[in-house]
């Protein structure tokens, strides 16, 4: 009964007060399933070393003048350099471009279509890029956790264990993969990366705008701390 009411209340938060970013749009508005794949990709890559904020312009230019998978595997390594300059991290401009000449070489132009074929056939593609774009462009069904979701998992459950150790990696993976809304995986996905931005942030988080806030074991733990100090004054 938790599980539902927490996917309700983030998916009803996300829905309320969400940023229209063009990546999102396009996972939810473009018919073609390669083109999509293809651009929240794109996006992805972007956005695993960049703040949102720098990626839109990036993305918009990026999508103008390759808007397809088999535009960018025609584009020359000097002509994705140029236009990367300014993100940092240049490797993963080369990356795409050369898993864009894959998927068009190899794999028929199809960009691969589960979490698997994208972990296995997408260079620069990890676990959480490919749960990532697996659910917010293929509806696949499956969490996704970076750094702003390690960050909100650990307040929810109220685990203070090195959030870097691989058990406790496991861990949260897990709880991801058993939180995800089945229906709208990923929406899901991107409202709790949309909570550890705005919300749920490093320092002083925003408890009392959290949709989540009932559900927050730190949140209990500190509103009993809170009580028993005033019981006892
Ligand atoms: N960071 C990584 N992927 C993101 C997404 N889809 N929306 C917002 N922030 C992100």
């Amino acid at each position: 009964a938790d599980i539902t009411l927490f996917r309700t209340h983030i998916l009803y938060w996300y829905d309320q007060g969400k940023r229209e970013l063009p990546w999102r749009t396009v996972a939810l508005t473009e018919p073609d399933i390669n083109i999509r794949t293809y651009a929240v990709w794109v996006s992805e890559i972007m956005l695993q070393q960049t703040q949102v904020a720098t990626v839109i312009d990036y993305y918009n230019k990026w999508m103008k003048r390759w808007p397809t998978v088999q535009d960018l595997a025609a584009a020359t390594l000097e002509e994705v350099n140029q236009m990367w300059a300014g993100l940092g991290y240049y490797s993963r401009g080369k990356r795409l471009q050369e898993g864009a000449q894959k998927v068009v070489s190899e794999l028929g132009g199809e960009m691969p279509r589960t979490v698997e074929a994208l972990l296995k056939q997408l260079p620069g593609v990890g676990r959480y890029t490919a749960a990532a774009v697996g659910s917010i462009a293929l509806g696949q069904v499956t969490g996704a956790v970076d750094g702003n979701v390690i960050r909100v998992l650990c307040r929810v459950r109220a685990i203070g264990a090195d959030s870097t150790s691989p058990a406790v990696t496991e861990a949260l993976w897990s709880t991801a993969n058993t939180l995800v809304s089945q229906e709208r995986p990923g929406d899901f996905n991107q409202a709790m990366m949309e909570l550890g931005a705005r919300v749920c942030t490093p320092k002083g988080p925003q408890c009392t705008q959290c949709p989540i806030q009932t559900l927050c074991h730190s949140y209990r733990k500190v509103s009993v701390k809170q009580e028993e100090n005033s019981t006892k004054l």
